[in-house]
């Protein structure tokens, strides 16, 4: 039973859904998605099982970093649509049993914003200081450039004003300077705005970066830890029950560090893992996910990872080793064009050759390891990438809906489209659509479905139970044991492109009868002797140990 304290973890047992309103669906024929549109596939984003929607940002924006660059943070982008439509949408995903959680972008702003352009006015102008400026480039020497393709330095100068402004990402987002406390106290108004207009929380944008100390190299310092906790306390105070989801791209003892003391954020990313299923994969070896993983729990009772296989970004491999990047440049972006900064600008379906055995491993694998799922629109159908778009357009390109025109996602011309479909015959649009695959008993929607209606019936153990892994003599063979108030299931994978088999030691559940969750069909009674499987290539098996009844 889950009582009214646990009621408010609903994070912990809830799928999230990322979306771009722009890739959604286009509801007035200009070629963009917009509110209205996402508003109308509600049902269908409900019909996947999904809890949470996670918007990226819809707010006012020039749109160089597809709207992570905000020009005004208190109104929308009008080809998304008004505030009305905003709190239409909002309104219509709660009344379906939806919440819905948004990007905050709290790091930098967009050059365009007002703030910027008052700021640069003069040296004197009263919001300078709401920018980090330096007379010379030099100052937080050595501090990482992270869009290494498109930026030299993090320091840009402006003419008007003879002196460098502080950015962590592209030249036009200069970062706000969180010393000031009228910056701090403004973004806490943003955060009010939106939380009043009925969002469920945020997935905080770049979140290690706010405070820049010399010395240092101006990532999680203990100064954004502390402004942190701070917004947690107003929150928590005015709006409780709002979450808050970290993008904290870090190794693993700074990326845990954001949960705090179950004060700073409810969830977080789990970066460190999402490459290392991948590396596993190609390894074809559990190690690289066991110890992972075993380096990210425990995690405080009241958090949760987000566990992800691919977002609207490239696919990071900024904290792994060389010899890490390595593995996955050599198998995953054998084409320098699939490359971009650090890490791999491919969507899911591509980048494991569309293979549906590996698809339906991967989607088993972060629907069952301890925290909270994060699927990426599209994925659901395989959809493909278009790597000859630029920047990460490639993954962001329309939803595809049906095999009509624009793969139904707009009825104008297909020339003006905000980005054209896939034709790529093996993602074509035609085939990889919503109605096509749901009428298809057995496409990979479909499945999926159901792979997510069957975590739901254990989301609690999948959610909030603890992991234990089984060593298995084969290195391809990855198994563990999830618990939760009495129950039990047994998840073993193959890791491996051969089949495999795998005994283990499950005594201590002698006389337990085995249930496979998928199909319910009954397995041989665990005794004493080493329970045994056999496992198709890159396949898994979900089973639930239940207790014989006394007799
Ligand atoms: C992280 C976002 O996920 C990414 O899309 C964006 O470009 C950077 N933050 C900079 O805003
Ligand atoms: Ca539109």
């Amino acid at each position: 039973m889950i009582n009214e304290n646990q009621e408010n973890l609903w994070y912990k047992d809830a799928i999230f859904y990322e979306v771009p309103v722009r890739s959604f669906y286009d509801s007035n024929g200009d070629g963009i998605g917009d509110f209205p549109g996402i508003m109308q596939k509600l049902e269908y984003i409900k019909s996947l099982g999904v809890d949470c929607i996670w918007l990226m940002p819809f707010y006012d924006s020039p749109l160089r970093d597809d709207g992570y660059d905000i020009r005004d943070y208190y109104s929308i982008l009008p080809e998304y649509g008004t505030i009305r439509d905003f709190d239409n949408f909002i309104t219509e995903a709660h009344r379906l049993g939806l919440r819905v959680i948004a990007d905050l972008v709290l790091n930098h702003v967009s050059d365009q914003n007002k703030w910027f352009q008052e700021a640069r006015t003069d040296r004197t102008n009263r919001k300078r200081d709401w920018f980090v400026w330096s007379d010379t480039p030099d100052k937080y020497e050595g501090v990482r450039i992270i869009f290494i393709d498109t930026e030299r330095s993090n320091w840009t100068l402006d003419p008007q004003t003879g002196q460098y402004y502080w950015h962590r990402f592209f030249s036009h987002q200069p970062d706000l300077n969180y010393d000031n406390p009228e910056v701090r106290e403004e973004m806490k108004n943003v955060i009010r705005f939106w939380l009043n207009r009925g969002l469920d929380g945020f997935r905080c944008d770049a979140v290690p970066y706010l405070f820049e100390r010399e010395g240092t190299s101006c990532e999680n310092l203990p100064e954004t830890h502390e402004y942190f906790r701070e917004i947690r306390r107003m929150i928590d105070a005015e709006f409780p029950n709002k979450i808050l989801l970290a993008e904290a791209n870090q190794w693993p003892d700074d990326a845990k560090k954001y949960f705090g003391n179950e004060d700073e954020f409810q969830m977080n990313f789990n970066f460190p893992l999402m490459p290392r299923i991948f590396i596993s994969l190609v390894k074809e070896d559990s190690f690289p996910i066991e110890n992972i993983i075993s380096k990210t729990i425990p995690v405080p009772d009241k958090c949760s990872w987000g566990l992800f296989l691919r977002n609207h970004d490239e696919l990071t491999l900024e904290m792994v080793t060389d010899e890490e990047r390595d593995i996955m440049y050599q198998e995953y972006a054998k084409v320098p064009k699939m490359r971009l900064n650090l890490g791999i600008r491919r969507r899911l379906a591509p980048l494991v050759d569309n293979d549906r055995y590996v698809l339906e491993f991967l989607h088993a694998l972060i629907m069952s390891l301890p925290g909270s799922p994060i699927m990426y629109y599209g994925d659901e159908i395989n959809m493909g990438d278009n790597i000859y778009l630029g920047d990460r357009n490639g993954v962001r390109t329309p939803m595809q809906w049906s095999y009509d025109r624009n793969a139904g996602f707009s009825r104008v011309d297909p020339e003006q489209l905000f980005a054209p479909v896939i034709i790529n015959s093996n993602y074509h649009y035609e085939v990889n659509n919503v109605e096509s695959m749901s009428r298809l008993p057995t496409s990979f929607l479909n499945w999926l479905r159901k792979l997510i209606i069957t975590r739901k019936k254990s989301a609690a153990i999948f959610g909030r139970g603890t992991i234990e892994f089984i060593h298995a003599d084969q290195k391809e063979i990855l198994a563990f044991l999830r618990y939760y108030e009495g129950e039990t299931i047994l998840c073993v994978y193959n890791l491996a492109r051969k089949p495999s088999y795998v005994t283990m030691d499950l005594r201590k559940y002698s006389g337990w009868h085995v249930r496979e969750m998928l199909s319910l069909s009954r397995f041989p009674d665990i005794g004493d002797l080493p329970y045994f499987f056999t496992l198709q290539r890159n396949s898994f098996f979900w089973m639930s140990l239940e207790k014989p009844d006394p007799q």
